[in-house]
């Protein structure tokens, strides 16, 4: 569909010749109600005439488009707007596009060279974007265009004052995207090319006669579309071609070392290594800038070995690289489904009219006729299922060495029974488990904008480690070991010869599952059963078991695959109850063989929970995790002091007030907790929302980057804070 700008309001600075005219016409000609200003002065910033702006709001109306002039300087932001708003009632695009050229040789840049520039192209853009920012916040809608140039970007001869001030328009766009986008305020930088006054004089008189203006106003019209979500990016374009820009960062080289002095020798004897961009990585915010450096400081303080930084050496020779593909998003998914793939699927996970209960899954007649909750997994394995994983940057893996280790799965309201889903899916984390990686993909699956389940897949590459990364992360919904008493109950159901048959029915076509002699080439006997498959059994069993198999108690669901099933066997399912979570290890009867460890499920509570867990919570959710890291403590308080030997201050607030207070003390005796505050002195205090918290706790939200952005204030030793991963790492997804 042709892309609209009906009902739209746009202001194009300097839009009374050049690119500008073209902008603004090609606006017009799509709908837009467009203020044509221009100053109407000469290439040098001199002079002004309305000539130039009105003759370009002429040609508009003479096509039947609607325009009004403008013939202010940039200088007078509010102006600008103003005339938007008495002419067309609102303001919705700003094209900052005005501009001049004082060039000269940097030692004769006079003051008023240098400040003409500046004021007319930044201190400019700046007003006029000022002037129209509350309006565009208010109505949670506004694009913005900063124009930047070559010259800026890469310096040019004689355009010191005009490189400085177009590179600060660039940066004045980084930070509007940021400051913009919770309103949908989208501000986006663009460095044309095309024949024009300023460029005439530069440029042979052919190349500015076929540079066409035209060719650029496509990309601006693009990125000020509300289809758009480009942000804080930045565009070269002209000729016809348009191309987008990024940072790119060396792997750099940590130079100091613990307890001795950083010297100027250190920095020159890396020299080649820091300016070696083999393997570069392309930070995209302060944080993850800062973040490397952040991790250096441990790394040295902890007498790590001086090197490349950890980001860095998690790049090494393998085709894995961290640094490039954590936070890689898979190309959107869809699935459209009708009560036939529920039933399907609930015959695949073994549900059998024998069980008069298994009817409400089995029968779309039924009146509680529902879909199983684990069903959840797969609306999102089409992202892994279609080989994406190794096509993303920093993952050139071989798919033919790819295990499926865990899953995770959380459903956020019952799935309905048919209908479409949309699957976005983004690496959370690689882990180097030596003997080979691990990627965590993380799978968000909404029905139209509501959110219905979260996956989060551990795929195990053999073979693919030892590129020098982390071993664990906080991203990753860690495996819990059952308790150690005798399970609280068994189910047992066998699983039929044509299981697999059956299961990959639900979209998991891998021949290892139906095909003798590709199983046969895996090493296996016969084909094996699908790992979810087994996880389906499980799931339902504890549905069964636990929550009346209503599917609305069922919350979420975490597995570790540890050894194939063959089809026809029996599954075993022992499980605890622990509160609302259910402890679960599946064995394969006639083996005894552990199928699935370290595995839970867990169930929001009954009508009739406990009083205590009722009250406990306080309205806060912190209150459960911290009623955890009790447990934890209770179980190996030891182990935590040795490792953390640190007492941690927490300050909880709710709607900005202080809710609650705890202490983690895991530095005297075997380590406790308490509510309120530590009587001696905590050696670092965190405080934090209750909501933001929860965010950091499960994984969501880095603890670093929770501190930059101000949601986490830290009070005490910082670098405590990296501790925090140790505490808090089990409970994500808590
Ligand atoms: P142009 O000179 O044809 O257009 C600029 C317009 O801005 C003129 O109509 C001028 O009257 C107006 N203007 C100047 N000062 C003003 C002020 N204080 N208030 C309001 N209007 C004012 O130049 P062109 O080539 O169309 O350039 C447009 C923008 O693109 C400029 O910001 C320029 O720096 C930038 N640019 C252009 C390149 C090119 O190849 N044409 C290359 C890189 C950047």
């Amino acid at each position: 569909m042709s892309l609209s700008f009906e009902g739209r309001v746009v202001l194009v600075t300097g839009a009374g010749g050049g690119l500008g005219r073209d902008y603004a016409l090609a606006f017009a000609e799509r709908g837009a109600s467009v203020v044509v200003n221009d100053l109407g002065g000469h290439m040098k910033g001199g002079g002004k005439s309305s000539a130039a702006a009105d003759k370009v709001v002429e040609e508009i109306r003479a096509k039947g488009g609607k325009a009004v002039a403008n013939y202010d300087s940039v200088e007078d932001g509010e102006k600008l707007i103003q005339s938007a708003l008495d002419a067309f009632g609102r303001i919705d695009i700003v094209v900052n596009n005005a501009g001049i050229l004082r060039d000269r040789s940097f030692a004769r840049t006079s003051d008023l060279d240098w400040d003409l520039i500046q004021r007319v192209h930044l201190r400019g853009s700046f007003l006029v974007t000022r002037a129209a920012w509350n309006h565009m916040k208010t109505q949670k809608f506004g694009r913005i265009i900063m124009t930047t140039s070559a010259a800026g970007i890469y310096g040019n001869f004689g355009q010191a004052n005009y490189s400085a001030a177009k590179l600060g328009m660039l940066g004045l766009s980084n930070t509007l995207a940021i400051e913009g986008r919770k309103y949908n305020i989208h501000c986006n930088t663009i460095a044309p090319v095309a024949g024009s006054r300023l460029t005439e004089t530069i440029m042979p008189p052919e190349l500015v006669a076929s540079l066409k203006s035209e060719y650029v106003a496509p990309l601006v019209l693009w990125l000020c579309h509300e289809q758009c979500q480009e942000n804080g990016s930045l565009f070269e374009v002209g000729g016809g071609w348009v191309g987008k820009l990024r940072w790119e960062r060396s792997l750099g080289r940590t130079v100091r070392q613990k307890n001795q002095a950083m010297t100027p020798e250190a920095v020159r004897d890396q020299w080649d290594k820091i300016c070696d961009f083999t393997d570069a990585t392309k930070p995209t915010s302060v944080g993850e800038s800062l973040q490397s450096v952040v991790a250096v400081l441990s790394q040295v303080e902890s007498g790590g070995e001086v090197g490349m930084n950890p980001t860095a050496a998690a790049a090494s020779a393998s085709g894995i690289n961290p640094a490039e593909a954590v936070g890689q998003k898979l190309p959107p998914t869809t699935f459209t489904f009708t009560h036939t793939q529920c039933i399907l699927y609930a015959l695949g996970v073994g549900m059998s009219t024998k069980d008069p209960d298994h009817l409400r899954f089995l029968y779309e007649g039924h009146e509680d006729f529902s879909c199983l909750p684990s069903f959840g997994v797969i609306p999102s394995q089409a992202a892994m299922m279609e080989g994406g994983l190794s096509s993303l940057p920093g993952l050139n893996i071989d798919l033919t060495q790819v295990l499926h280790g865990e899953q995770y799965l959380e459903l956020f309201k019952p799935l309905p029974t048919s209908g479409t889903l949309r699957s976005e899916s983004s690496i959370a984390d690689v882990l180097d488990k030596g003997s080979g990686a691990v990627i965590l993909l993380d799978v968000n699956t909404y029905c139209g904008g509501e959110l219905i389940c979260y996956n989060q897949f551990s795929v195990f590459v053999v073979g693919a480690g030892g590129f020098g990364g982390k071993r664990t992360s906080n991203k990753a919904v860690a495996p819990l070991p059952p308790p150690k008493r005798a399970p609280d109950a068994v189910m047992i159901d066998s699983t039929t010869r044509d299981q697999a048959a059956l299961y990959r029915l639900s979209g998991d076509w891998n021949p290892l599952h139906i095909d003798p002699s590709f199983a046969a080439m895996g090493g296996f006997k016969a084909p094996i059963l699908h790992g979810l498959c087994s996880f389906g059994f499980a799931a339902r069993h504890v549905l069964k078991q636990f929550a009346g198999n209503d599917p609305s108690r069922f919350k979420a669901i975490k597995v570790r695959f540890a050894k194939p099933v063959m089809p026809g066997q029996s599954l075993q399912t022992e499980m605890w109850k622990e509160g609302n979570r259910i402890h679960i290890q599946c064995r394969v009867k006639e083996t005894g063989d552990v199928v699935l460890t370290g595995a839970y499920v867990d169930l929001h509570g009954a009508p009739e929970a406990s009083p205590e867990s009722l009250t406990q919570g306080e309205g806060l959710q912190s209150e459960l995790v911290f009623a955890e890291i009790g447990r934890r403590i209770k179980d190996s308080g030891s182990e935590l002091v040795n490792k953390v030997n640190a007492v941690f201050g927490w300050e909880i607030t709710k709607d900005g007030k202080n809710a609650a207070q705890w202490t983690i003390d895991l530095k005297n005796g075997s380590g406790s907790l308490h509510k309120g505050p530590y009587t001696g002195k905590a050696d670092v205090t965190f405080t934090v929302s209750d909501e933001d918290f929860m965010t950091v706790v499960q994984g969501k939200l880095d603890p670093q980057k929770a501190f930059f952005s101000g949601k986490l204030k830290v009070r005490g030793n910082i670098m405590l804070s990296q501790k925090l991963e140790v505490i808090l790492k089990d409970y994500a997804k808590l």
